[in-house]
């Protein structure tokens, strides 16, 4: 970096994935892991279990196809491929997984059903999911000033803005900052075009853009180190996290719901229905089976909950276009 700086998504890209330095491509960043809480795919198997219902209703939609392609994008260390496989869904046997994770190197051991990639491949059939990959790809930062648009470059540590090519929404007012997702555009619109037949599933906290130029940037834009907050995103690149709301209506058409709604139209209900069941005939022997069913109903309290995982919003888009 020279004196003169950097635009605050060029920092924010080599902070988290320069070469061995980045806060990912060190092997710093636990992938899944946010500060006192932890992603959905994290919490336990069972949001895996409702994926792959939901992968079975694809795979019937389509016929049931000889091979049926699934893409976990910024996979971590494969908690999510793995939560699928365990669930044994009924198009098994058609699966090919592919886990696509920028740090891969730090995660190795992914399970050999699965197969390892830098990018999204071709789809031909079947499903790309992205859970929190979206607020972790680099993003733009505007501000409205009394000269104008502004915008947010890291010189030396400090943050400053400067002139942009950049204009923002009209009913912003001065003073507010909002985010400018140009790379998540690009990785929604790029995946959609890999797609032949399938859907794209993207999971991740966010809001519109006008409800975020509400809120201060420090709320909408935020780091994590050593499982609690970190300092400004600006400080010490690689040491820290920086994530920030995903604003979607940014991102290109597609359907959103939230994440408790997705997960009861997926049928978590029947599995915490099923997960008590089990565990009312096996308490007395309290096996690992019984265990797992009892963890299902404080794993669904945590996904569906409307002030925290549950309140995320999960954004769809269908291809080829209906
Ligand atoms: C917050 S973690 C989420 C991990 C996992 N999906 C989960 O829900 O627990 C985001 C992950 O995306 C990875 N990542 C970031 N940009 C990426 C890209 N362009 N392609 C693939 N993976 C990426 C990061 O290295 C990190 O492991």
């Amino acid at each position: 970096m020279t004196t003169e700086g950097e635009r605050f998504d060029r920092f924010m890209e080599r902070a988290l994935y320069a070469p061995e330095t980045g806060f990912f491509t060190s092997g710093r960043g636990s992938a899944g892991r946010r500060g006192d809480f932890l992603t959905s795919v994290e919490v336990g198997p069972l949001f895996g279990a409702v994926m792959a219902r939901m992968l079975d209703t694809e795979w019937d939609r389509h016929d049931r196809p000889a091979t049926f392609t699934v893409v976990d994008a910024g996979a971590g260390v494969g908690t999510l491929l793995r939560s699928i496989l365990a669930a044994e869904p009924r198009c098994a046997g058609a699966l090919d997984l592919v886990a696509v994770e920028i740090a891969r190197t730090q995660h190795p051991g992914l399970p050999p059903q699965v197969r390892s990639s830098d990018e999204v491949p071709r789809v031909e059939v079947g499903v790309v999911i992205a859970n929190e990959l979206l607020d972790n790809l680099p993003v733009r930062v505007l501000e409205r000033t009394s000269e104008g648009w502004r915008e947010l470059h890291v010189v030396e540590g400090r943050a400053v803005v400067r002139p942009t090519e950049l204009v923002g929404p009209d009913e912003v007012p001065v003073g507010a900052r909002i985010p400018i997702a140009e790379a998540a555009v690009g990785w929604v619109r790029t995946t959609l075009d890999r797609i032949d037949s399938g859907r794209l599933v993207v999971i991740d906290y966010g809001a519109d853009t006008a409800e975020l130029a509400r809120r201060p940037a420090a709320g909408w834009l935020r780091t994590y180190r050593s499982h609690g907050r970190g300092g400004p995103p600006e400080e010490d690149p690689g040491s820290q996290d920086i994530t920030y709301d995903v604003p979607f209506d940014q991102l290109p058409g597609g359907t959103r719901t939230t994440q408790a709604g997705w997960l009861r139209r997926h049928g978590i209900d029947a599995l915490v229905d099923e997960g008590r069941r089990i565990w009312a005939e096996r308490a007395a022997v309290a096996d690992l089976g019984a265990l797992r069913a009892r963890s299902r109903v404080r794993e669904a309290e945590a996904l569906v909950d409307p002030a925290g995982l549950g309140g995320f919003v999960v954004a769809e888009w269908q291809r080829p276009d209906l």
